[in-house]
């Protein structure tokens, strides 16, 4: 059961003020665009969040809601962290902007330096952006560009995966593999192609792991040898793809990835996006699985959504390409304003502090753990297909008959409408319509855990019932 009582109980803290209501009016949500949402259904059920802490929201009436996929996979240390509110007041009263072409700034630096050490092996050279996005466009560009200094000016194409997410900008949406994100974009850019994803859960050639190979895996060093290695520069993969539905690739899928790009001398990239800064249990899913790419991208937990903060990290040979030391006019050619700005580095600074200080890390693997063993509770439902992901990105599969493998109708929209429940009791979920995400902050309780999960439960119960 839900414990409503627990959730609707006047805690004495949420402060929302008089008046802030009127922000969730139709007059004032009229010149707003969210993201990816249709407004004219926004408006009937408007959501205005006037503030956070921990793990909580709390929206302009007064509700109180648990963050159970930390914003958007964002606030892995939780909202309003002493530690970083401290951090970024301080560095209100020093310095807010300096001029990036002249000069960087202390903290800034700081970041460099701590990103150099939390990441493995040798992924010492950093560069500093404000969202993801600009990081998976600059790892492409940073390939293309290491390649045309390293004496392969024609290696240029970028592989990457159906059904990925790589980000909302030309570049980054040229390499995503979602349909409904970019058909009506197109054309996008050229010298970008596909390859099938490691989606064991429905796999695109219709095989079963171990027996498969890892077919899929094998199918990109096909394709790199038919389009001719000397004309490929990089791929580009999440380790754990979000869109793809929290698929994690079997165990091999990985290292053969690296050997492949290996013997074809191109560079790996991963979209560490949402799988970085402790989301998996590691620092970064690179440790989790134990391949080292040649750039490593970062963003949202990067920040904590303290501020807009992003960045890549990339190997000694390759940052030996744009040091300088043989030639002139090596510099890589891409910036943006706000790279490095020293009020998100300074949060960002806070923020790896507060994962390595708490060891949030050895948190998301315990309350990963523990929250996979309560949804095995839910085995009677026989809607539960797999339960995916590391760590505190968990994806639960979703059919019609799980044991007999018999999927939801497309216009069914079962996940979304179990979230939709869920947000009326006061929880938030990601939700596709045959998976959901449950990505809480790192920093959750078990208790905690306890309420997301009975939510969770309560809701899911509620819609297969609805039938
Ligand atoms: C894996 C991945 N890469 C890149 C991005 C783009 O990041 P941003 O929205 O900060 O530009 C996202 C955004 O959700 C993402 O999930």
């Amino acid at each position: 059961m839900i414990e409503e009582q627990k959730l609707a109980a006047a805690d004495g803290t949420a402060g929302t003020g008089e008046g802030l209501a009127r922000f969730a009016s139709p007059q004032m949500l009229r010149h707003i665009v969210l993201d990816l949402r249709q407004m004219k259904s926004f408006l009937q059920e408007p959501l205005v969040m006037a503030r956070a802490e921990g793990i909580w929201y709390w929206d302009v009436s007064g509700k109180r809601y648990l963050d159970g996929c930390s914003g958007i996979f964002v606030a892995n240390i939780g909202h309003a962290n002493p530690r970083v509110l401290a951090a970024v007041h301080d560095q209100l009263d020093r310095i807010c902007f300096a001029p990036p072409l002249h000069a960087t700034n202390v903290p800034a630096v700081e970041l460099a330096n701590l990103i150099a050490s939390v990441t493995p092996g040798d992924l010492n050279t950093v560069k500093l952006f404000s969202t993801g996005s600009e990081t998976t466009e600059a790892a492409m560009k940073l390939a293309r560009q290491y390649h045309r200094q390293t004496g392969n000016p024609h290696k240029f194409k970028i592989i990457s995966l159906y059904r990925a997410y790589h980000g909302g900008t030309m570049g980054a949406l040229s390499a995503s593999g979602l349909a409904r994100r970019k058909t009506v974009f197109e054309p996008t850019l050229s010298g970008f192609l596909k390859a099938m994803p490691p989606t064991c859960q429905a796999c695109p050639f219709g095989l079963h792991h171990p027996s498969c190979g890892i077919t899929c895996v094998d199918q990109i060093e096909r394709q790199i040898e038919l389009e001719g290695p000397e004309s490929v520069a990089a791929v580009i993969v999440e380790p754990i793809s979000n869109t793809g539905g929290i698929t994690t690739p079997p165990p091999e899928y990985l290292p053969r990835l690296r050997e492949i790009c290996d013997r074809h001398n191109v560079l790996l990239i991963f979209d560490e996006v949402i799988t970085g800064f402790g989301r998996t249990g590691q620092m970064f899913a690179a440790q989790t699985f134990g391949v080292l790419p040649d750039v490593l991208c970062m963003g949202k937990g990067l920040g904590g959504g303290y501020g807009p903060l992003a960045a890549i990290a990339f190997r000694d040979r390759v940052a030996a390409a744009f040091w300088g030391e043989d030639a002139e006019n090596v510099e890589f050619s891409h910036g943006n304003t706000f790279g490095g700005n020293p009020l998100s580095s300074a949060a960002g600074v806070a923020c790896i502090q507060e994962i390595l200080d708490r060891d949030l890390c050895a948190n998301a693997r315990r309350q990963g753990d523990y929250l996979r063993g309560r949804l095995a509770e839910l085995a009677d439902l026989n809607v539960i297909t797999d339960v995916r992901g590391k760590g505190l990105l968990i994806g639960v599969g979703l059919a019609q008959d799980a044991a007999a493998g018999v999927p939801f109708p497309a216009d069914r929209r079962f996940g979304q409408k179990v979230a939709k429940r869920a947000l009326a009791k006061g929880l938030i979920l990601r939700a596709d319509p045959d998976w959901i995400a449950l990505a809480p902050p790192l920093v959750i309780t078990q208790d905690e855990g306890d309420l997301l999960f009975d939510i969770f439960a309560d809701s899911l119960r509620e819609e297969v019932k609805a039938g």
